[in-house]
């Protein structure tokens, strides 16, 4: 619908350019080159008055707040990223009109999904605020920008699901608490941003698109055997004949707790997939679940490592007759033998008790992590450690309790490599840890209040933020399902204390003396 702008062409002619509003619009008229243009006033980058800029050959204007160049016929950004709207123009008995009527809303989603991939293709999350931004104004739901992200960046990941995906539960589900809209496009943006930084630059891994029929033995022997061609056919397979999500995902959990795989991450990333699907819909499903097979095929059999072999003797040892009380106190100190061990004298106690009596001392680490071990420039690379690697027994505990509670006979695994995380990071604590000042008055408060202040947290490297989130959430859920568990104020006292003791994440002198005494052994 065309719009009168009170504006001659006579008058455009003599002044070159004029910005009138209409219909809460500010439009900039141009005069150049012997053709007119009408285009949006505000520049689309930080919306500074492209009245103001400088008109260039070829019909191209320059905002000159940060030189992005705009093609006036088409709107293009030749040099910046988002276009400028253009209006249509007509001329009635000498006086300008434009067409302020907005696209359709497919096109502007259209034009909004595009823009996001070209944002996460530069890694530029501020545009990539901008379009989900774009998104919603067009009346869709940003959750479609989360879909389309993940989709489009699936075959970037070498080795598939990342902490990306097991935190987008979780930022779907801050975003749907949110307080304002403002936080809520904060949280929306947060695993779409963690994507981009998951792989920019990266090259294309596809999935073999290969279909073999749904068999659930066959699938946990492709990944066993890391055969990721025949373990992504089966799942095909899956989806294709409506195989039951709940079928697909008892497998699922079972791979992940066959081993210590990756440290606990693949039971942390396939009770999260499950999670995502719920939260994103079937649409995600493909994607997150190609994803995640890759990851389980690619995953680190940790218990093959000398430090973390006695696993397996231990699995092949669990006898319900072994009927020792489990408490915290039983297992602080422990190194991972005699974890193992400690574990299998209450092996035919309930689990919940011997997983209270882990998580807790899983806390009491937490609570305890030597900080020394995080400054140190001058330790072998066996001794990096660092915060995750004490908050990732919070959230394997959480996802494994999950997966057992479906699958009751998986609790062995997950109770003995429980023991694992307890007993590796006993090697770095100091029991005399002043922790007087992270004491926790208020469970409830404390831990809606740490949520609340992760739509601005100020924190560059995704997986900083999202490790915090996953964190709460994952406290917030086991709180839920027992508010009396004998763990409950030490590990809200120790989220405390991670929460809010700076964290060292460059370490450039250690990394160039390792680097160093590497290449003078290297021969
Ligand atoms: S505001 Fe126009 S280029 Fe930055």
């Amino acid at each position: 619908m065309f719009t009168a702008t009170g504006v001659s062409e006579t008058e455009l002619r003599q002044k070159g350019r004029k910005v009138v509003r209409r219909a809460g619009k500010q439009v900039l008229l141009l005069s150049t080159g012997g053709r007119h243009f009408a285009i949006a006033n505000r520049c689309p980058h930080e919306g500074y008055p492209l009245s103001e800029g400088t008109e260039g050959p070829g019909c191209v204007l320059t905002c000159n707040w940060h030189n992005w160049k705009f093609d006036l016929a088409t709107g293009t950004a030749l040099v910046g990223r988002d276009p400028v709207r253009t209006y249509g123009i007509e001329l009635r008995n000498g006086e300008i009109f434009v067409d302020l009527a907005d696209p359709p809303a497919e096109q502007q989603k259209l034009r909004a999904l595009d823009g996001l991939l070209a944002a996460i293709a530069d890694n530029d999350m501020a545009r990539m605020a901008r379009e989900v931004a774009r998104l919603e104004r067009a009346g869709f739901d940003a959750a479609i920008a989360v879909n389309h992200a993940l989709e489009a960046r699936n075959e970037r990941l070498e080795f598939g699901t990342t902490h990306a995906h097991a935190a987008a539960a979780d930022w779907l589900a801050l975003a749907e608490r949110a307080p304002s809209d403002d936080a809520r496009l904060a949280a929306m943006i947060e695993p779409i941003a963690h994507l981009a930084w998951d792989t920019v630059g990266a090259k294309r891994f596809p999935y073999a698109a290969d279909v073999k029929p749904w068999d659930a033995n066959a699938f946990l022997d492709a990944i066993e055997s890391e055969n990721e061609t025949a373990a992504i056919a089966h799942l095909r397979g899956a989806l294709d004949t409506g195989v039951a999500h709940s079928e697909i995902g008892r497998a699922l959990g079972r791979a992940a707790l066959s081993h210590y795989a990756d440290f606990g991450h693949s039971a942390i990333y396939t009770q999260k997939t499950g999670q995502l699907i719920e939260r994103l819909g079937r649409q995600s499903t493909l994607p997150v679940m190609l994803a995640l097979v890759r990851s389980l095929v690619n995953a680190t059999r940790e218990e093959r490592l000398p430090e973390f072999r006695g696993y397996d003797k231990a699995r092949a040892s669990w006898d319900s007759d072994a009927i020792e009380p489990a408490r915290s106190q039983d297992f602080i100190g422990l190194s991972i033998d005699e974890a193992l061990s400690r574990a299998l004298r209450s092996a035919g106690r309930k689990p919940r008790e011997v997983y209270d009596a882990l998580l807790g001392a899983a806390a009491w680490n937490l609570l305890h992590f030597d900080l020394a071990y995080d400054a140190a420039t001058d330790n072998p690379i066996a001794d990096n450690v660092s915060w995750l690697d004490f908050t990732h027994a919070l959230t394997f505990a959480n996802a494994s309790r999950h997966i057992c509670e479906e699958q009751p006979d998986l609790w062995p695994n997950a109770l003995l490599q429980l023991a694992l995380f307890v007993g590796r990071n006993k090697a770095y604590v100091n029991a005399q840890q002043d922790i007087s000042d992270f004491r926790v008055a208020d469970r409830q408060n404390f831990i809606s209040g740490e949520i609340s202040r992760l739509y601005d947290h100020g924190i560059v490297e995704p997986i900083i933020a999202c490790h915090r989130l996953k964190m709460l959430f994952a406290l917030e859920d086991e709180l839920a399902a027992a508010p009396d568990a004998p763990w409950a104020d030490e590990m809200c006292t120790a989220m405390n204390r991670y929460l809010h003791t700076p964290q060292k994440r460059h370490h450039g002198l250690r990394l160039a003396t390792q680097a160093r005494d590497f290449i003078a052994r290297e021969g």
